[in-house]
């Protein structure tokens, strides 16, 4: 991407963000196509947006009360500040297919299992319960149905005797931490 210009990107987040964290460091490189430009956050409260302030990014609170609003809310300031590219990363919520369509191909998400096995929540916990040998993180785009798709990359993680729902979490967030920056190198080269 030398000598190009970087893709003006929004981060979703609802949580810790770790993945937004990791994705500013990456953003920082020489070899990110992308720069964080925006983190919105469906939460006031979400831990991720201390990282807004330390790294001078622009953060918007979106109230989820209405989800239509919400979207409005949304898109105007994507548009204001000409966001091109947006990453999802533990945001929460469900955006509705006319959302989606006006970013065709250029929303993308991290999730925390083998897809298409385990959409939706407690990946690691009903992973275990079914007693899988292995479970791990995909980076897909995202379309109007929960966590379905196209795939980007993927990467196993093996599950081990004793394993834990804790244990196997940690084991997947330091594979979706390499898995991410991977799969926006892979989307725009
Ligand atoms: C991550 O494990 C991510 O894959 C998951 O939420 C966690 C967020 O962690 N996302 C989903 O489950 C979306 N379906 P983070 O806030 O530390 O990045």
């Amino acid at each position: 991407m030398t000598g190009l210009k970087k893709v003006k990107t929004a981060v979703l987040i609802s949580g810790r963000g770790s993945n937004l964290y990791n994705l500013i460091k990456f953003s920082k490189t020489k070899k990110s196509p992308i720069l964080i430009d925006l983190v919105v956050s469906d939460k006031k409260d979400a831990m991720g947006l201390k990282y807004t302030r330390k790294n001078k990014i622009k953060k918007k609170i979106i109230d989820y009360k209405n989800k239509k609003t919400a979207e409005k809310d949304l898109l105007l300031i994507l548009k204001k500040r000409k966001i091109k590219f947006i990453c999802l990363a533990g945001f929460m919520k469900i955006l509705s297919n006319s959302f989606i369509k006006k970013f065709k191909k250029k929303i993308i998400n991290i999730h925390p299992s083998f897809l298409p096995k385990y959409k939706g929540l407690n990946t690691s916990v009903r992973a275990l319960n079914n007693n899988e040998k292995f479970s791990g993180c995909t980076v897909h785009y995202v379309n109007s149905k929960l966590d379905s798709g196209k795939i980007i990359m993927q990467k196993k993680v093996k599950i081990v005797k004793n394993e834990t729902p804790i244990s196997l979490d940690k084991k997947i967030i330091k594979e979706e931490h390499k898995l991410y920056p991977a799969a926006i190198l892979k989307v725009f080269n």
